[in-house]
């Protein structure tokens, strides 16, 4: 069974998705914001957290480090631990993204991958302890990666952390559940700006349907807002 999934994401007022691009508040700062946004995340008790490629390698920031000497390496699956307390995932489609560990900051690697990343590639992360799942298709198939994230790893509840295109691609695959957003008292405005959730030129009007399941003011000018999704 896959995961329940629940994207969780701090935004401003418009759907900005760069907190350091934002007006600021009298109410509080960013970095306030962000431990607030932290500590949400963690009342959530899920077992695993996943992002996009452009943030894992923000948070990571290993350089590449192919293996000197051959490594054999498994296709679709290689599993370094399935009995960690807690998950970081990474959606690379083109193996791009490096590890110095399969541990970041307490929490084991798991790589989703496309199908045609090397060998090489894979050799790395089998040396460094990460566990990667590799598409079945030349698309991300993303329905089947999340069901051997529940079978292999037994992973229940995920919080999915952005970028925009992961969250919108989740969203329009019917893979999320819930969304939980924290408001910041902030505009970006920015012409083109970067949002939280972004999915093609036709948007999500007909993919899903959203119901209000709470909104708490959480203090720093902040609003924590969750909805139930739905199918359009
Ligand atoms: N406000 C928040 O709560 C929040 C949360 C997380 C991150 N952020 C910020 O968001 C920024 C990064 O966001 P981002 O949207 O640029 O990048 P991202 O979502 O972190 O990564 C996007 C990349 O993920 C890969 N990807 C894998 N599967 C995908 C799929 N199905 N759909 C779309 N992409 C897929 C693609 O890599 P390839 O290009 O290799 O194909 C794509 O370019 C960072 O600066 C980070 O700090 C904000």
């Amino acid at each position: 069974m896959r995961p329940y999934v629940i994207c969780h994401m701090i935004t401003s007022l418009d759907g900005g998705l760069h907190p350091s691009r934002w007006t600021k508040s009298p109410d509080g700062e960013r970095a306030t914001w962000s431990e607030t946004y932290e500590a949400i995340h963690k009342t959530f008790a899920a077992e695993a957290w996943m992002v996009g490629r452009v943030t894992m390698a923000e948070i990571s920031r290993a350089a590449p480090h192919p293996p000197a000497e051959a490594v054999d390496v498994a296709r679709p699956l290689h599993v370094a631990d399935r009995n960690a307390a807690s998950y970081a995932i990474a959606l690379d489609p083109h193996g791009k993204v490096h590890f110095n560990s399969g541990d970041l900051d307490g929490d084991h690697v798991v790589v989703l991958l496309g199908k045609d990343v090397s060998d090489e590639h894979l050799a790395e992360l089998k040396n460094d302890g990460v566990s990667y799942i590799l598409s079945s298709t030349s698309d991300m198939d993303l329905p089947g990666m999340l069901e051997t994230l529940g079978r292999e790893f037994g992973i229940r509840r995920l919080l999915l952390e952005g970028g925009a295109g992961v969250n919108g691609s989740l969203l329009a695959a019917g893979l999320v559940d819930e969304l939980s957003f924290l408001v910041a008292p902030a505009l970006d405005a920015r012409k083109g700006a970067d949002r939280v959730v972004e999915f093609s030129e036709a948007g999500l009007a007909h993919a899903c349907t959203l119901s209000l399941l709470g909104c708490e003011n959480v203090g720093h000018g902040l609003l924590h807002v969750r909805y139930a999704v739905g199918n359009a």
